[in-house]
């Protein structure tokens, strides 16, 4: 090991030890026929995009833009992904949403109850309902949205109005039960009018975000839509052209699809949302 590689790895390990983990584990090898690798050691790797906004630094950031990862040598095999992404917001405090540093894993009761009842943006004087997130907390699928609309405000669940019955039935289409999932958003308040969430919306919201992740621990996290793909990824470039590839993410995995809202708006698109439900079948099929 070089000694480059070993300060690499040193700055991972450091971050990863203030996030308050301590052992790695090996997985299994995934449906893209990858060998195991020891996820939470690897370092970042040169991408397209710029990190997210609010990413603490423990590690040296990527410059380069090639798409692919350089692997490590000579112990880690090559990731067939499109790029390793830093992994997410760690859940010290650069907001008041740090949990103090707890012995065992959190559980999404804890992280609800930490969130309160929510001030922590400007969104709260105008939400009905905190949507935090509904489904199974052992979900081996995450589905992130961007943030609750009229009717989520109203019932406080995640997409149980239009975009929601679209993606019920995408769900469907590909032999995925509601119940079996998690499903939450970047912005647990509505943004009036239905508007894109504001950066600073999304810097007090996101840290929960990365936390319900952390607690559930998913094999794969889909974003919906361009929102989510710059909160979870970094990623800035266009979801058509980003859509259906898969990402590292910390331990886990991610890809991005368009958001069914959008699907709407474009009916024609609805193929796009197709295919990529299929790859996450395929995916947690272990295809
Ligand atoms: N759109 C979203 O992004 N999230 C919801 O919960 C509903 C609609």
């Amino acid at each position: 090991m070089n000694n480059e590689t070993r300060k690499e790895l040193t700055a991972w390990l450091e971050f990863y030890q203030e996030l308050g983990i301590e052992g790695f584990y090996r997985r299994k090898p995934t449906t893209t026929g990858s060998a195991p690798i020891l996820e939470a050691a690897r370092p970042p790797q040169p991408m397209a995009a710029d990190p997210p906004k609010h990413a603490l630094s423990p590690a040296p950031t990527r410059t380069a833009t090639a798409p692919t990862p350089t692997p490590l040598k000579p112990a880690v095999p090559p990731v067939p992904v499109t790029a390793v992404i830093r992994p997410p917001m760690p859940v010290v405090s650069l907001f008041d949403a740090a949990p103090a540093r707890r012995s065992g894993p959190e559980t999404l009761e804890q992280i609800r109850q930490d969130l309160g009842d929510c001030r922590r943006c400007k969104l709260a004087p105008t939400r009905k309902t905190i949507v935090f997130g509904d489904g199974n907390p052992h979900a081996e699928l995450v589905f992130v949205g961007e943030g609750p609309g009229a009717d989520e405000d109203e019932q406080g669940l995640p997409f149980v109005g239009r975009a929601g019955k679209l993606l019920n039935r995408m769900m469907e289409t590909v032999g995925l039960k509601r119940q079996d999932v998690y499903i939450c958003n970047v912005v647990k308040c509505r943004p009036p009018g239905n508007r894109t969430p504001e950066t600073d919306e999304v810097e007090a919201c996101s840290p929960f975000l990365y936390r319900q992740i952390e607690a559930i621990k998913p094999r794969l996290v889909c974003c919906l839509g361009a929102p989510a793909v710059r909160t979870v990824l970094g990623i800035k470039e266009g979801i058509t052209k980003i859509h259906g590839r898969f990402y590292d993410f910390g331990s886990t995995r991610a890809l991005a699809t368009v958001h069914p809202a959008y699907v709407l708006r474009n009916p024609r698109e609805e193929k796009i949302l197709r295919e990529d439900f299929e790859k996450i079948r395929d995916f947690l099929q272990g295809a």
